[in-house]
C-alpha cells in the first residue's frame, strides 16, 4: 500500500533483557518535532478515523498490542502492532483507524510536525476527494 512501511527496529540483548533503537536515516526519515502516546484505551474503541495531509509518523507499541486499519483510498489493510521492535511508518494521506487494544497497550507516536489541526482530514469523503 502507498504511504506505509513496516519497520523492524534494531534490538540488542538476551533473555536477561532487551533494548530496541530507532535512529536516523531509514528508520527515522524525519526530524522528530513531537512525541505523543495513547494508553488506557477500551478494547473495542476506535481511535484515529482521520488522515493527515503532510504529517509523517512512526507508530509502535512498546507495550501491548493493537490493530491499525489503513486505507489509501484504493485498498484497506490491517497491520497488527504486537511487539516492541516493530513499527509502522506512515507518510502522507492514509486514512487510519486503531482498535483491538490490549489492556496494557501503549501506542507511541513520533511525529515530523507539531500539532496542527489544519493538517487533519477528519471526514472520509473529503479524504477520498483529496486523494483523487
Ligand atoms: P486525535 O488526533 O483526534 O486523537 P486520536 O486520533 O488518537 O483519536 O486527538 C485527540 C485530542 O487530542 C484532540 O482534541 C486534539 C488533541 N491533541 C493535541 O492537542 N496535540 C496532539 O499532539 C495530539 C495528537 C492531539
Amino acid at each position: 500500500m502507498q504511504g506505509i512501511k513496516l519497520l523492524s527496529f534494531s534490538t540488542f540483548g538476551d533473555e536477561n533483557g532487551l533494548l530496541s533503537v530507532i535512529e536516523g536515516a531509514e528508520k527515522l526519515p524525519f526530524e522528530i518535532k513531537r512525541v505523543y502516546y495513547i494508553y488506557n484505551t477500551k478494547k473495542d474503541f476506535i481511535r484515529g478515523k482521520h488522515a493527515h495531509r503532510k504529517l509523517q509518523q512512526i507508530l509502535f507499541c512498546p507495550k501491548g498490542s493493537c490493530d491499525f486499519i489503513l486505507d489509501d483510498g484504493r485498498e484497506r489493510q490491517t497491520v497488527r502492532l504486537d511487539r516492541p521492535d516493530k513499527g509502522l511508518y506512515i507518510c502522507g494521506p492514509v486514512w487510519r483507524e486503531f482498535t483491538n487494544f490490549s489492556p496494557d497497550c501503549v501506542v507511541m507516536v513520533l511525529a515530523s510536525e507539531k500539532y496542527d489541526e489544519t493538517d487533519y482530514i477528519r471526514d472520509y469523503e473529503d479524504f477520498l476527494k483529496e486523494k483523487r
